[in-house]
Order: C-alpha cells, then sequence, then structure tokens
C-alpha cells in the first residue's frame, strides 16, 4: 500500500491504469449525480509557496464534493521550512487533518512531508514534477481516444515539470513519449533516461515527429521561478511554437493538450488554442475529476494498493 501520491514511478502501470479508470467511472457517477459523499469531516491541508488557479480550486471544490473540507495555507502563512520545520509542520498537519496536498520550489519538501506526515501527501506541482497534471493528462486522451497504450504523445517546448512526470506516466501506460525540445532544455531524468527509446526520445526538431503523433501537447516556455529567464527563453524556444504550419503536418484528429496557464502567442498561437479549447478545457476539469478519485482511494482506502 502507498500512503502518498508524490512520483509517477513509485507506481506500476496497473495502478495508474486502475486509478484512469476509477476516475473515469467515478466523474460519470459524479455527472449523473450518483456520486456519494464519501469523506465527510474529513479535512484536507492544501500547502502553496506558488501560485494556483487549477490545483486550488479542483482539490478544494472535490473535498467539497465528497462533503469535506479544503484549508489554503499559503507561504505567507506557515512559512515552509523558513517559519517552521517542513517535518514539524508535517507532524502537525498529521494530527489535524486527513491528508496534505503541496506546490513547493524544492521537490524535497513535498517528500519531507510524505515521510514525516502519517497521513497521504500529494504532490500538487514542484520544481521537479507534477504528478496530478500527468494524470487528468492521460484520463483526457483515453476518453477522447479510447485506449491509450500505444498511442504517441509529442510534447513540444521545456523539458520542464509538466514534461517529467507526463513521460513517466506515459511509459508506465505504455505510451510512447517524444520531446521535441531546444538543446539544454532536454529531460535530464534518471527514471526516465532508462527508459527504451521505443517509450522515451528526445528530439530538436518538432516536425520531425509531427506526423506519427496522436497528442501534442506544450505548456510555458517559463515555469514559476524561471521568470527572470524570459527573454532569453522566448529567443532559444523560438521554432517550437505549436502553430497552423506545424499542425498542418499532423495526423486529422489529432489531439492538443495544454496544462495551462498558456501564453497565447508564445507556446502555443491563439487560433490553435481556440480550435482545441474543448479538449484543453476538458483537460482542465479533469484534474477534479481525477483528484476527487485520488482523494478517495487515500483518504477513504489509505493509500493506493
Ligand atoms: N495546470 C495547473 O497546475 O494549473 P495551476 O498552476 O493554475 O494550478
Ligand atoms: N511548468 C509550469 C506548469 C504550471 C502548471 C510551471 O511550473 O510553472
Amino acid at each position: 500500500m502507498i500512503k502518498d501520491f508524490i512520483n509517477i514511478k513509485d507506481f506500476t502501470g496497473e495502478q495508474l491504469n486502475k486509478l484512469l479508470d476509477l476516475a473515469i467511472a467515478e466523474k460519470a457517477a459524479f455527472k449523473a449525480g450518483k456520486l456519494p459523499a464519501t469523506l465527510r469531516n474529513k479535512t484536507l491541508a492544501m500547502i502553496f509557496e506558488k501560485p494556483s488557479l487549477r490545483t486550488r480550486v479542483s482539490f478544494e471544490t472535490a473535498m467539497t464534493h465528497l462533503g469535506g473540507h479544503a484549508v489554503y495555507l499559503s507561504q505567507a502563512d506557515i512559512g515552509l521550512g523558513s517559519r517552521e520545520a517542513v517535518q514539524d509542520i508535517a507532524r502537525v498537519l498529521g494530527r489535524m487533518c486527513n491528508a496534505i496536498m503541496a506546490r513547493t520550489f524544492n521537490h524535497e519538501y513535498v517528500e519531507q512531508l510524505g515521510t514525516f506526515a502519517p497521513v497521504p501527501v500529494i504532490n500538487g506541482l514542484t520544481d521537479y514534477s507534477h504528478p496530478c497534471q500527468a494524470m487528468a493528462d492521460l484520463m483526457t486522451v483515453q476518453q477522447e481516444s479510447g485506449k491509450l497504450a500505444g498511442r504517441t504523445m509529442l510534447f513540444i517546448g521545456d523539458g520542464n515539470n509538466v514534461a517529467l512526470s507526463l513521460a513517466a506516466a506515459c511509459a508506465k501506460l505504455k505510451v510512447k513519449f517524444i520531446l521535441a525540445s531546444p538543446e539544454g532544455y532536454e529531460l535530464q531524468d534518471e527514471f526516465v533516461g532508462a527508459l527504451p527509446e521505443e517509450f522515451f526520445r528526445i528530439i530538436h526538431d518538432p516536425r520531425a515527429a509531427v506526423a506519427e503523433a496522436d497528442a501534442i501537447y506544450t505548456d510555458t516556455w517559463v515555469s514559476m521561478g524561471q521568470e527572470a529567464e524570459k527573454d532569453q527563453r522566448a529567443e532559444h524556444f523560438k521554432g517550437f511554437q505549436v502553430n497552423a504550419d506545424l499542425l498542418a503536418a499532423a495526423p486529422d484528429g489529432v489531439i492538443v493538450l495544454h496544462c495551462l496557464p498558456a501564453k497565447r502567442g508564445l507556446e502555443i498561437t491563439d487560433d490553435v488554442f481556440e480550435a482545441h479549447s474543448g479538449t484543453i478545457f476538458a483537460e482542465a476539469e479533469n484534474r477534479l475529476h481525477f483528484q476527487r478519485t485520488l482523494l478517495n482511494v487515500l483518504i477513504g482506502k489509505g493509500g493506493i494498493e
């Protein structure tokens, strides 16, 4: 039984598949008004060192749907690692709350919360990874395409936190992942780096793989915390924009995904964003549905079996 949801690589493909199937089934039950309030009187502590729209609203709303409650804790409130040691915050929250979700710069902080808190800890994005996003993304692909195994995901842009979790989840679920990034912005990670080429490839010309993509993904070129590199990155990522010219070479029916927030006119053009906004906002909505299932499993069942 795994208590926390911090790193995709800790789970088997079977465990991730089951979570996705359950999330899809619970989404349907929720839409039909048939999802029971299983977390009555339970509380989720939500720690945010960085801004958020989707992660905050989806976790808080998911707790409300399940009859529970969420408490928002900003860095200014609690001083994670500055006003108080991470391991002490973990133990206090573990005594008062039923789970902790944390968005931090330093990935180690979320790991430490997991080690010291007796309750489930969920990674709500770190500089290193964004596992809940990857699961909502693949849930969207599964809903749009019917089946995941054998599909090809082309991620165009920065080898960042979102790319890392998605690459790991794709490998576990037998989806081929191709990262098209400028030189110097590749994904560097022990787990994905050791994957067979069939499941993980890095290229430097986005056009080289567009024709084989079932889904094309992009994210900002400037992640939270990298604002000082904005101009330099805009220069380096020229040619890595998802635009109509690039999509002209993609197969019919290709899915376009974006974790949001999007910088229209940079990593994706306005026209492509709008043409694919149905999928992109379904993807955003799936954050709510996947995480509601995750909370049900972690708090309700004590972890992932
Ligand atoms: N995609 C995502 O995590 O969005 P927020 O940063 O708004 O939470
Ligand atoms: N890579 C982005 C994702 C935002 C959800 C960031 O870390 O800012």
